[in-house]
């Protein structure tokens, strides 16, 4: 059984686990606060800051595990998609570190990974489970059959629902990142305004356009608006995200007879989220799987538990291989 050291650098965060035997040792990051005060994240800041924290980073974690060099089976890393010049810094470091340490590396896609939480903590779902993998990137409905075997039914055709959160939040005048701060602001209001709802066929999604229904409410009110309603439009942007994401799911359901439910990536954090789709699946007698909360936003363990799986299926990666700022699951 395996011990995998893995890294996370597809965004913003610098992120490195070990898993010894497919439990978690250490799972640990370095956040960039540089972004905030741009609004977003800069890609070539991000590209930049992973350069400075990818070695402290791996250090500690070694450190933490108790692990030295030398106990590493392979090393795994985050292929794509994400930012591509975030991507090249952790593809490379791993390349490079199993080069001097001649171990096999293990290409890991990040969006397969968001799903492989669920593979961290027992009670983990059987299969076949549908995911709802819900980031700032991404939107997907995925069927899961097996570990490594998953294929998306559903996706957004425009924006991802964590960009749907951060663009709202954006325009009420929140700080950068904005799903988190919005939910904060949503826990002491009530959903009482009413934003358009997409009409998109079978099980995709899109937000686009609930960002321009809200700057067009917006724009419509008195000075002052915003700010004496805050709470109260959280609510309402979070009540109108959750709604949208939670009746796919339900259509997935019937289309596949699949009651076997998860949810994760970091929109996965959102109380309201959390908190109805338990409900729904108490209502219709599913069995509801969320990660903790750690798992949910962008972390190695995650690649580190795909990794554990591929080693184990002697699925290991060229010296040849690169990043792709695109790729499908
Ligand atoms: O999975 P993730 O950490 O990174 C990507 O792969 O994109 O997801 C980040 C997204 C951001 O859009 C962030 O605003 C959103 O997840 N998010 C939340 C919450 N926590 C993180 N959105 C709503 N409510 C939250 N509590
Ligand atoms: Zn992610």
């Amino acid at each position: 059984m395996p011990t995998i050291l893995a890294i996370e650098s597809s965004c913003d965060d610098t992120a490195c686990a070990i898993l010894k035997e497919g439990k978690v040792l250490a799972n640990m990051q370095a956040s960039q606060a540089i972004h905030a005060e741009f609004g977003g994240v800069v890609p070539e800041l991000a590209s930049r800051e992973h350069m400075k924290n990818i070695w402290p980073l791996v250090t500690t974690t070694l450190k933490v595990s108790d692990i030295v060099l030398q106990d590493l089976d392979a090393i795994a890393f985050t292929r794509g998609p994400g930012l591509m010049g975030s991507l090249i810094v952790g593809v490379n470091f791993a390349k490079a570190m199993a080069i001097g340490l001649q171990k096999p590396i293990i290409e890991v896609n990040h969006m397969q990974a968001h799903v492989g939480a669920h593979y961290i903590d027992q009670p983990i779902p059987k299969f076949p489970f549908l995911c709802l993998t819900v980031s700032g990137g991404h939107t997907q409905l995925v069927q899961v059959t097996d570990y490594l075997r998953m294929e998306v039914i559903g996706q957004s055709i425009d924006d991802a629902a964590g960009e749907a959160f951060d663009k709202a939040a954006k325009l009420f005048g929140l700080p950068y990142p904005g799903g988190p701060v919005l939910n904060k602001h949503a826990n002491n209001g009530n959903p009482i305004f009413e934003f358009a709802k997409p009409r998109v066929g079978g099980l995709d999604f899109s937000f686009s356009g609930l960002k321009t229904s809200i700057l067009y409410y917006v724009q419509k009110q008195p000075e002052g608006f915003v700010t004496e309603n805050l709470n109260d439009l959280c609510a309402s942007v979070q009540k109108t995200i959750v709604d949208i994401l939670l009746t796919k799911l339900q259509k997935a359901v019937e289309q596949t007879g699949i009651t076997e439910l998860a949810i994760g990536g970091g929109v996965a954090a959102n109380s309201e989220l959390r908190r109805r789709f338990q409900e729904l699946g108490v209502k219709n007698n599913w069995n509801t799987f969320i990660p903790k909360f750690e798992y949910c936003t962008d972390n190695a363990a995650m690649i580190g538990i795909i990794a554990h799986h591929k080693y184990l299926g002697g699925d290991f990666a060229d010296q040849s291989v690169g990043p792709l700022a695109r790729y499908a699951i």
